[in-house]
């Protein structure tokens, strides 16, 4: 019986090839980051206030003036046709049967831009590798503007992939057949090779004036990790910053996301909204991002957990454990609402009992 994300984790291990596994799961160098991403959230305990007549808690919110059945949105995952042959196409149609929150569909997405926006399925967003080539980077906007995205998440840790161990120790390659749909002639093969010859290596502050230019959806910057940057990412325009060390998959050595995102929240001083993921699987990691000052979280690997267990179902599967887990734990915790959340909502296991 699979009740908690752990559980689809362990499912989704037996069903993957080893090579696949541990390109989803790894991280880069020692894998410091990557688990601490996770640890950071057992460092907070929950401060719950009874008798407070809650009810059945409302966890709806509303983001760059949307509304979302919950904080909790898809992260932009590569390649999920490796998992499953409908890939992207699953996990908009699974995330849209659990809940209306919105999915993040990466540069290297596995299907058509134009596909996923007919799916029928909640908000769409894209997530944009800046390429050498600026030309089919904006095209790929474009498109996806047509095609009715609502926002763009510029991701700005990887002018080229991190250093992946177990995928050097592996020599892993994408098996023929997959790649991605939306970069016309990209044949990846090896990742990391394929980032160094296109990713654009050389990003500065500007990029934000070039997207801005090419395009009128709203703009977040994804990889911020410190207080100095966020002010930056605002000063420079974007209209939302997603606290994110890439699951642990770029810089190693780097914090926690959640030992980072108090600095940011305050630093942005709830002029964008602040988003945050890495290592999220429970519902008291949602409540502990938000205690901590983010708006909302995204999910990453479990997305892709659920995928290799059960295509669309599995996602809805694994949004609806963490999203029913959420709920429990406001009633619990005497939360009616998003807005009852606040640092008086935890305490820091540091602090002693
Ligand atoms: C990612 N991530 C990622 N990020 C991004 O901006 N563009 C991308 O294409 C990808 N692709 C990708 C593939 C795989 C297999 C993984 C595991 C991750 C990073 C992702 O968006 C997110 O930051 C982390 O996955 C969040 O951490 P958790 O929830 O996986 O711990």
């Amino acid at each position: 019986m699979r009740l908690t994300l752990g559980d689809f984790a362990r499912s989704a291990r037996t069903r993957l090839d080893p090579t696949v596994w541990d390109f989803f799961a790894g991280g880069a160098g020692e894998e410091r980051t990557l688990a601490a991403n996770v640890e950071a959230f057992d460092r907070w305990w929950l401060r719950p206030l009874v008798l407070r007549g809650a009810g059945r808690p409302e966890t709806a919110t509303a983001i760059l003036g949307r509304a979302w059945d919950a904080p909790v949105a898809v992260a932009p995952l590569a390649f999920q046709t490796l998992v499953h042959p409908l890939g992207e196409l699953a996990t908009v149609r699974g995330t849209a049967a659990a809940a209306r929150v919105p999915v993040v569909i990466s540069t290297l997405a596995g299907r058509d831009i134009e596909e996923l926006a007919a799916a029928g399925g909640g908000p769409l967003w894209l997530q944009v590798y800046c390429l050498r080539d600026r030309s089919m980077t904006r095209r790929l906007i474009e498109r996806a503007e047509a095609a009715g995205f609502e926002a763009l998440v510029l991701t700005v840790d990887a002018p080229h992939l991190g250093r992946r161990l177990r995928d050097v120790r592996n020599d892993f390659r994408l098996p023929p057949g997959i790649v991605p749909a939306n970069l016309e002639g990209h044949d990846v093969g090896a990742p990391a090779a394929h980032a160094r010859a296109e990713f654009a290596p050389d990003l500065d502050w500007s990029v934000v004036d070039w997207l801005r230019s090419v395009s009128a959806l709203p703009i977040l910057l994804k990889g911020i990790l410190t207080d100095t940057d966020a002010v930056r990412a605002v000063e420079a325009g974007a209209d939302g910053v997603v606290v994110s060390n890439h699951g642990g998959r770029q810089l190693d050595g780097v914090p926690a996301t959640l030992d980072v995102l108090p600095e940011i929240a305050a630093a942005v001083a709830g002029r964008v909204p602040v988003l945050l993921d890495g290592g999220v699987r429970r519902g008291r990691d949602v409540l502990a991002a938000l205690a901590l000052g983010a708006d909302a979280v995204l999910l990453g690997r479990p997305i892709l957990h659920g995928l290799a267990v059960g295509a669309a179902q599995g996602v809805t599967d694994v949004l609806t454990i963490l999203l029913d887990d959420l709920t429990d734990a406001m009633a619990l915790a005497g939360l009616r609402t998003l807005a009852d959340i606040g640092p008086q909502t935890v305490r820091s296991v540091a602090a002693g009992p």
